[in-house]
């Protein structure tokens, strides 16, 4: 595996690659675990080159968030890519990436206001900004992201479209523990008792699937179910509950076709998401197909 810290070292090889060779790209913040794997065994399955990043990205971060205390083991993430046969590992400093004068954001406005941009202000313009960042340095065909954050997917996925991006998005799905918490380098930050707890945001999606399934179609009704199943785990305190629109992420009162029922809430002092999408009619994903900006299919 090629170790890159250099921002024009990667750009030379993205470029010479290209010429002849599908790149799929993982970007990630590092602290690795199944969920990530499970994005660059993807990566691994349709392209013929993996990047992988690990950045944890400071402009993402707010004030009183974890920046500092963010997880980090580079040794045990290196080896863990290493077994996956990551052809290059991308990993930049932060004055490689940001330097003393650096003026440049992006902003997807509207989308980056809704759920967690609520009460993490700035936080998908920090995202954007780096996404953008590792779009040119990287110069992917495919990138791979979690449905897990599932306001972010759909972010990049508007960013893309928007600036014309020449790079195909592949939504990917939550990876969980047995229990059904999905996976997150967050969840290390639990402590036995918290991480019992923090099983139940799993069930409240569970509850709000089965009513679905069952024909309730009241949004409301969805909320309540779920937050009188949360508002009983001492410790746990509901940031929001919320079920949104799947492209635009506009509240919904009621669902037609489809829509996600997303889940933010904190246990102790850890922040923790997750989502689900209900769906009226199964998706059959061996329909789909990736086609890039040219009608060239993959
Ligand atoms: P990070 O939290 O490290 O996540 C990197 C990628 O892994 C994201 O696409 C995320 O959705 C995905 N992921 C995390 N947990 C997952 C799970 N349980 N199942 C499936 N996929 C999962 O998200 C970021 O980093 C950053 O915001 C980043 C995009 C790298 C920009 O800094």
């Amino acid at each position: 595996m090629l170790i890159v810290r250099k921002i024009r070292e990667m750009q030379s090889i993205a470029e010479t690659v290209r010429k002849d060779k599908i790149i799929g790209f993982v970007p990630t913040m590092g602290f690795l675990h199944e969920g990530h794997l499970s994005l660059v065994r993807k990566s691994k399955e349709m392209t013929d080159v993996t990047v992988v990043s690990i950045f944890v990205n400071p402009i993402q971060f707010g004030p009183n968030e974890d920046f500092e205390m963010y997880p980090r083991d580079l040794e045990r993430d290196r080896s863990l890519l290493e077994k996956e046969k990551v052809d290059v590992l991308f990993i930049p400093e932060k004055d490689e990436m940001y330097g003393e004068d650096y003026k440049t954001y992006v902003r997807v406005q509207e989308m980056e206001d809704y759920l967690c941009g609520k009460t993490r202000k700035g936080h998908f313009q920090g995202v954007a900004t780096v996404v953008t960042k590792l779009f040119n340095i990287v110069k992917p065909h495919l990138a791979f992201f979690g449905q897990k954050d599932y306001q972010q997917l759909k972010i990049i996925e508007k960013l893309v479209r928007d600036l014309n991006m020449d790079v195909n998005i592949v939504a990917c799905p939550t990876i969980r523990e047995p229990d059904g918490l999905a996976m997150s380098s967050r969840n290390t930050y639990l402590s036995q008792e918290e991480r019992k707890k923090a099983q139940h945001i799993y069930m409240a999606l569970i509850k709000a699937e089965e009513l679905f399934k069952k024909g309730e179609r009241n949004a409301k009704k969805l909320v309540e179910e779920a937050r009188n199943l949360l508002s009983s785990v001492e410790g746990l305190e509901i940031e929001y509950i919320s079920v949104v629109d799947c492209e635009t992420l506009e509240e919904l009162e009621w669902i037609n076709d489809s829509g996600v029922v997303a889940i933010a809430c904190r246990i102790g002092k850890t922040r923790l998401i997750d989502n689900t999408i209900l769906r009226r009619y199964e998706h059959d994903e061996s329909h789909d197909e990736i086609k890039d900006s040219q009608g060239k299919g993959y």
